[in-house]
């Protein structure tokens, strides 16, 4: 039976909402986001910090989702990749992957496009090298990451092109 003093109230924001939630203390971060708020994008690997697949931010830093409870974020922000695409245009991130063949089955992307999010926020202009470091805690197994790599190179160049042509005041 269920105890109501397992059943937390929290606050969090996602993707710029904030959401009102009643979650078990025991819940997972990954499954709140998934199942209770319908955000599928994020997934379910290994279940044990290994594989990256629930990669998300919080507070602008990349955690394992499936590593936190749910009760953790409260009063904190999270990302998804549902969070990436603005007003139907893809992220740059998304269309390199697209373009570059950074995917086959899919299902590691979401986790990859997460870190190299985070990777471009905090260097723009990465050496394979780094892209190679900052991904090298996902795991995907179709691609043999050249492809993924070729795709954040890809992402970063567009990225900084439109930083250098956009216009004075125009958000980042
Ligand atoms: S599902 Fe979280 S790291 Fe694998
Ligand atoms: S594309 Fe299939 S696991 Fe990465």
């Amino acid at each position: 039976m269920q105890d109501q003093d397992d059943i937390i109230l929290i606050h969090v924001t996602v993707n710029g909402t904030p959401h009102r939630l009643l979650v078990e203390s025991r819940r997972t971060l990954l499954d709140m986001l998934h199942d209770d708020l319908g955000l599928t994008g994020t997934h379910t690997g290994c279940e044990h910090g290994n594989c990256g697949a629930c990669t998300i931010l919080f507070d602008g830093q990349t955690v394992r989702s499936c590593l936190m409870f749910a009760v953790q974020a409260n009063s904190h922000e999270v990302m998804t990749v549902e969070g990436l695409a603005h007003g139907g245009q893809m992220h740059p991130l998304q269309q390199a992957f697209w373009e570059q063949q950074g995917l086959q089955c899919g299902f590691c992307t979401p986790g990859f496009l997460m870190t190299a999010y985070e990777l471009l926020k905090k260097n723009p202009t990465p050496s394979d090298e780094e892209i190679r470091t900052a991904l090298s805690g996902n795991i995907c197994r179709c691609t043999g990451y050249q492809h993924i790599v070729d795709a954040v190179r890809a992402a970063a160049q567009t990225m900084a092109s439109a930083s250098v042509t956009a216009p004075s005041g125009t958000p980042a």
